[in-house]
């Protein structure tokens, strides 16, 4: 069989085993704290989960760092301090994992679709002033695969006419916008620490803001409305039992988990180095490929920094004799873990029934949602598994190009 047949058509794979979409990268740092934890006598939240907040507040630059056990989990608890509930609208982006808007829901508010840009894939000011109505108590801007949405307009917005901005950081981890972090404006911010992110606490997330009040709700809400954590009413001389102050939820971060969090922290520069590693060398390849695009990057680091959570590509639907699920069916069968991130939301079963949203008001979501690709990056790729990406998408593509 001729090495240019793909291995879904008969042909050899690129590749003996399996490379995954994404593999966390643990250092023994990770394990050895872990292990202390475990012998340590505290499982739950406890030292460990307010060490993290404290240095995660310090990394990102804001007053407060709130641990909880997701990013859905920051998203709600954010939504909440904001005030939003049954009557009013949060404008969401269509491009996003469904997290984002299932938050919306949670609290009994409407979520409102807003198109993304076509070469940004995130939402843009102007889109998110054309989706705002009187009943607008937010708006939600997911920083996409680790690019930052234009945050200076999106402020300026939302100071004009009132609203309040819940960042999804879920793929910026490390992302900077005008030299800043990512998570470091007003927000308040939610972060996730799930297994593929760019800092893994295996399930984890945290809100980052410098607004007290919802620091201090968040942080009460996370763990039942209690004004009192187990740690403190076991460890610290307290004899007063808890009071329970609001029906809160069970959204707190174990000190198992916060004890990987501390060194994925630690080594986040190295690990973002490594990322940076494996997209230039994407970039340097893809960027020769007819009809495929990608999301753009910074010149300079003053301007701003991708977080490189994902590395997605969109084929030109012209350029390819295929769907593109068949085109990752067979860059899977060449064994290279490519993935999809995402389909629009509003083609989603349980939205497109709440929300009765056509592709046609939704263009950019669904040119990208329909034609995207991610490719495997995660730190600790070698050269050779680089190389394997790039030979078998490029195989898929030149035998499917019409
Ligand atoms: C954009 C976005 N928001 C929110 C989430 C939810 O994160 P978590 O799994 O930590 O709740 C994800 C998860 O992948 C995501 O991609």
């Amino acid at each position: 069989m001729t090495a240019h047949v793909p291995a879904i058509e008969g042909g050899s794979p690129v590749r003996d085993t399996f490379l995954p979409f994404s593999t966390p990268s643990i250092g023994d740092d990770e394990i050895n704290e872990v292990v202390d934890t475990l012998r340590s006598g505290w499982l739950t939240t406890g030292p460990k989960a307010q060490r993290f907040e404290e240095r995660f507040a310090e990394y990102v630059g804001t007053s407060h760092a709130v641990a909880v056990s997701s990013c859905t989990a920051a998203l709600h608890l954010s939504l909440l301090a904001v005030g939003c509930g049954p009557g009013d609208e949060v404008i969401v982006p269509d491009l996003t994992f469904p997290a984002t808007v299932n938050a919306v829901v949670h609290t009994g508010a409407r979520p409102v679709l807003g198109d993304v840009d076509a070469s940004t894939w995130n939402l843009t000011p102007a889109e998110i002033e054309r989706r705002i109505s009187p009943r607008t108590k937010a708006v939600i801007p997911v920083h996409f695969g680790g690019l930052p949405c234009e945050l200076d307009g999106i402020y300026d917005l939302a100071r004009e006419r009132d609203i309040r901005v819940v960042e999804d950081c879920a793929h910026a981890v490390g992302a900077e916008y005008k030299g800043k972090l990512i998570g470091s404006t007003p927000g308040p911010n939610a972060f996730s620490f799930y297994a593929n992110k760019n800092l893994t606490t295996a399930e984890g997330g945290m809100i980052t803001t410098d607004d007290h009040e919802v620091a201090a709700k968040t942080a009460t809400w996370r763990l039942h409305g209690l004004d009192r954590d187990a740690w403190k009413r076991f460890h610290v001389q307290e004899s007063t039992p808890f009071r329970c102050v609001f029906p809160g939820f069970k959204y707190n971060l174990t000190d198992v988990a916060a004890a990987l969090g501390l060194w994925q922290l630690a080594r986040l520069p190295e690990m973002l180095a490594d990322r940076e590693r494996i997209a230039s060398r994407y970039d340097a390849i893809v960027d020769g490929w007819e009809g495929v695009s990608r999301q753009p990057r910074y010149a300079t680091r003053d301007e701003g920094r991708h977080g490189l959570h994902l590395y997605a590509i969109v084929v030109d639907p012209g350029c390819v004799t295929v769907s593109r699920d068949r085109l990752i069916a067979a860059v899977r069968d060449e064994n290279v873990g490519a993935a999809v991130h995402y389909e629009p939301i509003h083609q989603q079963p349980y939205y497109a029934d709440l929300l009765g949203i056509g592709d046609e008001d939704m263009p950019g979501a669904t040119r990208v949602g329909s034609w995207v690709m991610s490719l495997p990056l995660s730190p600790g790729m070698s050269e050779r598994d680089v190389d394997d990406v790039l030979v078998a998408t490029e195989k898929v593509l030149a035998y499917y190009r019409r």
